[in-house]
Parts: structure tokens; C-alpha cells; sequence
């Protein structure tokens, strides 16, 4: 077995959530009427493969354009965030966006990546530190809710923290949670700010479109959850016996996925039982859309000062600078 040896410009800082928080949440979510599961029970090792290969697949555009979107106004967004900022990027997954935007950025004092799936926040951290070898770089294995405590202000460097939360994962709260979460980094930041992507609201067609890809991955990514949660609590979910479903819901400006059980069944945890009746979905993920005053006004109730944004020339998506006074 080859041993990873890390570069000396990065550490990483495990305080992922144990076994028992996961049980409580799978039990909390299957004692719901509607059953509902958190979305960060996507990512295992595999369920951030899967998610990946998501972001290349041609129905779903928000990876690459908001890519493209950092990589056209990258002077601007690096004027915007200012010189010697310490990034701290929530949910990192894979490095690409990081990436653009640290070459971008001037003379950032440091980088922090946050994320609940330690295999990958490990390779990517490393594999950043090997291409930056004069930035220190912290990966910290949680999840960065507003109640987890993070070492924020013992990352080496003494830049204003600017947050990088990309990718629209903060459609996947409800605007309310949204609203108490920036909040709360609001506070974190303060001094500094937050660079945010936001999935902006479009044709129906287009959204459903993007959340049932026609090779099956978004599907294959949202029963992996259930394949996550047998592995780790020792469920008996069948794979077999649920299926994908994804839709827009225009009353509610989110994208719904569900797991829909075929037929009635009992799926067992820790001695207890769920039953399940023939159709009976759990709420897997909600991906809430914006408009760009919208998502604005949101911010601005969570007590930052919105600055600048970006977005293509289609508007699928767009990109935010936040102040946090
Ligand atoms: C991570 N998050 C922003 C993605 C989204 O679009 O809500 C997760 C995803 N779910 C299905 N496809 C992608």
C-alpha cells in the first residue's frame, strides 16, 4: 500500500459527525409525515462521484456555467474580494472552481476547505496544496452548518475571511433555513464577505431536464443515498423497490427529488420499523431557484450588504458578491 504523503503547506482537521448523529437524522427524517432525508446523506465516497459526473452531463448546466462565469469576470470578482483575503470555501467537492478562482485571486493569505465527505475534501485539499505550494491550506472534515463550531480563526493567515459557497448548494436549504445559515456565516465573516452561486429560476422544461438526465445519473445518485445509509446504519432498504423522481415545483420556485417506494414494504432501523405505502416518497433534496432581487433581498435580511453580480449571457445562473459588515 502506497502511503499519501501531504504537502507541508496543508493540514486537515477531521470533526466529521459521528454514527450516532446520522441515526438520529435518518430517524427523525422516516418519522416524518412526509418522510423527508437530509441532502448531506448524498455524500459518501460514491454519492460524490456521482455528483461529479452530474455536473458533466449536458442537461445539467449550472457547473459549467457558473464556471464560465468566474472565468469571464474574474478580474472584476478578484477586484471585488480584494488583496490577501483568506478563502474559505464551503462544501469544496472537487477543486476546479477553487482552483480558477485562487489563480484569479491577488495574493490570497490562505485557504480553507470545508466538507462533510472526508475522501474527497482530503484529495482535493492535497491535490491544491501541491499546485499552491507557498498558500497554507486547511481542509476541515464537518459539516458547516450555522450550529458547528470551526476553527476559522485558527487557519494560518490573517487576511479578512472571504467565503466561497458555490455551486447553488444553498438552494438545497429552504429560504427560511437559507436566511438563519447566512446569517450565522454573516457573523463568521465579518470584516469580510462571501462569494455565493445562485441557480436563477427558468423554463420548467429546462429544470426537469437537468434533474433527470438522460443517463440515468441523477437517479443512480439519489438511491445511492439509500445504499449510504444500509452501508453505515444497517438498513434494510431494497434499491430495487424505489425509484427517482424529480420535478419543478413552480409554487415553491424548487426542484423536488423524491425516492418513491413501489409497492407497500418495512424498512428496519435499530429494532424499528418505517412502513412504507405503495407510492409513498421520502423528500430527498429540495434545489430552491432564485431571482437575482430575490436572492438580494434574502441576503440582505441576513444582515449582509449585497455588492456585485455575475451572470451569463443566457441568465441560467448567477454569481454574488456579499459584504459582511
Ligand atoms: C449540490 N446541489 C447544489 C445540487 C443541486 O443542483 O441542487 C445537487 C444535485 N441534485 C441533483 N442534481 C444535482
Amino acid at each position: 500500500m502506497s502511503a499519501v504523503i501531504a504537502p507541508p503547506n496543508a493540514t486537515i482537521v477531521d470533526l466529521s459527525p459521528d454514527l450516532e448523529s446520522m441515526q438520529d437524522a435518518v430517524v427523525d427524517g422516516l418519522s416524518m409525515s412526509p418522510k423527508s432525508l437530509p441532502a448531506w446523506l448524498f455524500y459518501d465516497a460514491r454519492g460524490s462521484e456521482l455528483f461529479e459526473a452530474i455536473c458533466e452531463q449536458p442537461e445539467y448546466y449550472p457547473t459549467r456555467t457558473e464556471l464560465s462565469i468566474l472565468r469571464q469576470h474574474g478580474r472584476q470578482i478578484a477586484e471585488a474580494l480584494g488583496d490577501g483575503c483568506r478563502l474559505v470555501e464551503l462544501g469544496s467537492g472537487a477543486d476546479i472552481k477553487a482552483k480558477t478562482l485562487l489563480r484569479i485571486l491577488r495574493n490570497p493569505d490562505g485557504y480553507v476547505a470545508i466538507d462533510i465527505s472526508g475522501s474527497q475534501l482530503r484529495a482535493s485539499a492535497l491535490a491544491l496544496a501541491r499546485e499552491f505550494p507557498r498558500l497554507p491550506i486547511t481542509g476541515i472534515v464537518a459539516d458547516y452548518g450555522e450550529d458547528s463550531s470551526l476553527p476559522l480563526e485558527e487557519s494560518p493567515g490573517d487576511g479578512p475571511l472571504v467565503g466561497f459557497f458555490p455551486g447553488s448548494t444553498i438552494g438545497n436549504m429552504e429560504p427560511h433555513v437559507a436566511e438563519s445559515f447566512l446569517t450565522a456565516w454573516a457573523e463568521r465573516l465579518s470584516g469580510g464577505g462571501m462569494l455565493i452561486g445562485v441557480d436563477l429560476l427558468k423554463s420548467t422544461e429546462r429544470l426537469n431536464a437537468a434533474y433527470n438526465d438522460a443517463a440515468g445519473i441523477t437517479e443512480a445518485f439519489n438511491r445511492n443515498m439509500l445504499c449510504h445509509i444500509n452501508r453505515e446504519l444497517g438498513t434494510d432498504f431494497d434499491l430495487r423497490r424505489f425509484h427517482h423522481r424529480a420535478f419543478f415545483n413552480a409554487d415553491m420556485s424548487r426542484v423536488e427529488m423524491h425516492l418513491v417506494s413501489e409497492g407497500e414494504q418495512t424498512v428496519h432501523l435499530a429494532g424499528q420499523p418505517f412502513h412504507f405505502a405503495d407510492g409513498e416518497s421520502i423528500h430527498t433534496e429540495s434545489s430552491c431557484k432564485y431571482s437575482i432581487d430575490s436572492f438580494r433581498e434574502l441576503a440582505r435580511r441576513a444582515g449582509f450588504m449585497p455588492q456585485a453580480v455575475w451572470t451569463d449571457d443566457q441568465q441560467l445562473f448567477s454569481v454574488h458578491y456579499l459584504r459582511a459588515p
